[in-house]
């Protein structure tokens, strides 16, 4: 059933306006170590404060709140974790999402939403620094940290053009705006031919290049550091990507990087999109993409997340030919590859 159909009780919109609430217990338990610390066994408020070098009392408001929210269980004056908390919340496990609070959860994000009736009023950011900013420093965390989707849609585009790079002598890839730059290394470790030049802000990028150390690829990639609307992209490449970034700019902006992309390509390479896109469907049944217009609203000049037939019209009309369009169940972004006229 849609939200839509259900009636709107008092109750879900006070959960709503104490949302924030549940924000900050579950960055204060991340921070503060509470639930590596409940990994190894069940402990109580004082035993708890003594380890992790705070006040008895505090901690005691907050493992009683943690309960309160789902996140631990209380038995007798021990708290322990809920079920399934030690396989995400526990540093070091393989499916930990913690990290992810620097970005989802980050002073940066909430500063930013703190001003959304005037990026509504106004149709914009309205915050001295923003996504836009060159070197903006949120950028340095999010190479760091944001590598949740990376995995699966970063495979994903490896598969589907593996056929395609067998029979190439060449596979010279640019990454624009990379970030950690992992969709280009994840190219790189699957194809021994690649080579990748990793472009973005001088800040951002001696993280890529530690990524790019991490995997193993680091000699087989090279960096560009500047603003992607201006730095000369070398070239030709035979594939580009541009992830997670056209929803920063307006159609029109997205549109100069798309052609950017088109010039820096051979004839037949491939431009790779990875993002959120807008489909047929309602807010309510796909929210995803509408709640991250909202960021992108408090937070650029004009970017929003675009619909899959402005994607189309803005790939045809800087010479592709239509993308083939694919997406991962749970995955909220979708993969875009358009072959170059
Ligand atoms: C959302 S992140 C995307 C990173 C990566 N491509 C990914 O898919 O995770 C946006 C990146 O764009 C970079 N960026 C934004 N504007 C830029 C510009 N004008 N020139 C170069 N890089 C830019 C930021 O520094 C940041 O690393």
């Amino acid at each position: 059933m849609s939200r839509q159909q259900a009636e709107v009780t008092r109750q879900r919109v006070i959960e709503i306006m104490q949302g924030y609430r549940n924000t900050a217990l579950l960055r204060t338990g991340i921070d503060l170590g509470v639930f590596g610390a409940l990994a190894e066994g069940p402990r109580s408020a004082a035993e708890l404060g003594a380890r992790l070098e705070t006040d008895e009392r505090g901690m005691t408001i907050l493992l009683n709140a943690l309960t309160a929210i789902g996140l631990l269980r209380a038995d007798g004056g021990a708290f322990q974790l809920a079920s399934g908390v030690d396989k995400i919340l526990v540093p070091g496990e393989p499916g930990y999402v913690g990290a992810h609070a620097k970005i989802l959860a980050s002073d940066w994000e909430w500063d930013a939403l703190k001003t959304l009736d005037a990026a509504v009023r106004h149709g914009g950011a309205v915050v001295d620094e923003h996504a836009e900013t060159p070197n903006f420093a949120y950028w340095e965390d999010f190479a760091s940290y944001a590598t949740l989707a990376t995995g699966p849609t970063s495979d994903l585009v490896v598969d589907a053009l593996r056929p395609w790079l067998a029979e190439r002598d060449t596979v010279e890839v640019l990454d624009m705006a990379c970030g950690h730059g992992l969709y280009g290394y994840t190219l790189a470790k699957a194809e021994p031919k690649a080579r990748v030049t990793s472009l973005d802000w001088p800040n951002v990028v001696p993280i890529a290049a530690g990524q790019a150390e991490k995997l193993g690829v680091r000699d087989r990639v090279s960096f560009l550091e500047g603003d992607m609307f201006e730095v000369p992209l070398g070239g030709p490449y035979d594939v580009v990507y541009i992830t997670n970034v056209l929803h920063h700019f307006s159609a029109e902006q997205a549109g100069q990087l798309v052609a950017r992309a088109h010039g820096a390509l051979r004839p037949g390479g491939r431009l790779v999109v990875v993002g959120f896109t807008v489909g047929d469907e309602a807010p309510d049944v796909d929210p995803a993409p509408h709640l991250f217009s909202v960021l992108m609203l408090a937070w650029t000049g004009g970017g929003q997340v675009h619909t899959e037939r402005e994607y189309d019209e803005m790939l045809r009309g800087q010479g592709f030919r239509a993308p083939s369009v694919h997406a991962l169940p749970g995955v909220p972004m979708k993969v875009l590859i358009a072959e170059r006229d």
